[in-house]
């Protein structure tokens, strides 16, 4: 599993939740985040290097836990490797379209997922009658990478993005960045107790499992599992990080620059 940094333990911790046995190597790219505002087409080399590596520690399944790389580099992965690839967005959608009331659903996330259009497609894929409406929230990122979840500064600065999807009246929103469901208290508070938050993590860990399970590639194993955690600058805020977000199971973080891989 891999992220550019600590959003993607969002999932890793929904992962941990249900699938206690499985074994888990998690990758923060720590060392080039943010990659919300990178070309597309540069995060996806990023996301094929650090797949290409997690791919030679023989893992049985990729899960994409970040959506900018799972926007850039989805397709190309999944005819790239023969183990499973899961990603957020389809688990995000089916969420989404399952609790919407009204059929208009507000999204937030980096540029580079907003810009690639691949929530869009998944919509159109899933055949679901609903809007979407898009909001890039591009500073979102620094603030979780920095620890603050419940500032004032992030409250207005929330106000600001979540404003346009309150015109357009939605009742659902999808956090399509790993980073934001740790933000989630404030952007409730904001966007009020009538719109559901979607997080991806649940529906994403779900997915997991229904890929092991229908694969026959479920840990049969009784001992407990292994979670690694590795890095790709040297130590930094990922490993104080990484405790108050993903909880015991974090252990020391190995530092990697899998690039070089
Ligand atoms: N957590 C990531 C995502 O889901 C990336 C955030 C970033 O590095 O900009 O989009």
């Amino acid at each position: 599993m891999f992220d550019s940094g600590v959003g993607g333990l969002t999932v890793a911790r929904a992962v941990i939740d249900l699938l206690p046995r499985e074994n888990l190597i998690y990758f923060g790219d720590t060392a080039r985040l943010p990659y919300g505002p990178r070309p597309l087409e540069e995060v996806r080399k990023f996301a094929l290097e650090i797949m290409d590596g997690l791919v030679e520690e023989d893992v049985k399944l990729l899960v994409v836990a970040c959506n900018s790389a799972a926007s850039a580099a989805l397709a190309d992965a999944r005819d790239r490797y023969t183990v499973p690839v899961v990603s957020v967005i389809e688990p995000g959608v089916k969420a989404a379209v399952a609790a919407t009331r009204n059929r208009r659903i507000g999204l937030i996330g980096t540029h580079a997922t907003v810009a690639s259009g691949s929530y869009e497609a998944a919509v159109r894929a899933s055949n679901a009658n609903v809007e979407l409406f898009s909001q890039a929230c591009p500073r979102f990122v620094d603030f979780v990478e920095r620890g603050d979840t419940t500032s004032e500064e992030l409250v207005t600065l929330a106000a600001e993005y979540l404003e346009p999807l309150a015109r357009a009246g939605i009742d659902t929103l999808i956090l399509a960045c790993t980073h934001y469901p740790l933000l989630s208290g404030v952007l409730q508070y904001v966007a009020g107790d009538d719109v559901v938050l979607i997080s991806s993590a649940e529906a994403t860990a779900t997915e997991v499992f229904a890929r092991l399970k229908d694969d026959h590639l479920l840990n049969p194993a009784r001992r407990r599992a292994v979670h690694r955690f590795v890095a790709s600058s040297e130590e930094g805020a990922f490993s104080d990080l990484g405790r108050r977000f993903l909880g015991p199971e974090f252990g020391r973080v190995e530092h990697r620059p899998w690039d070089k891989a």
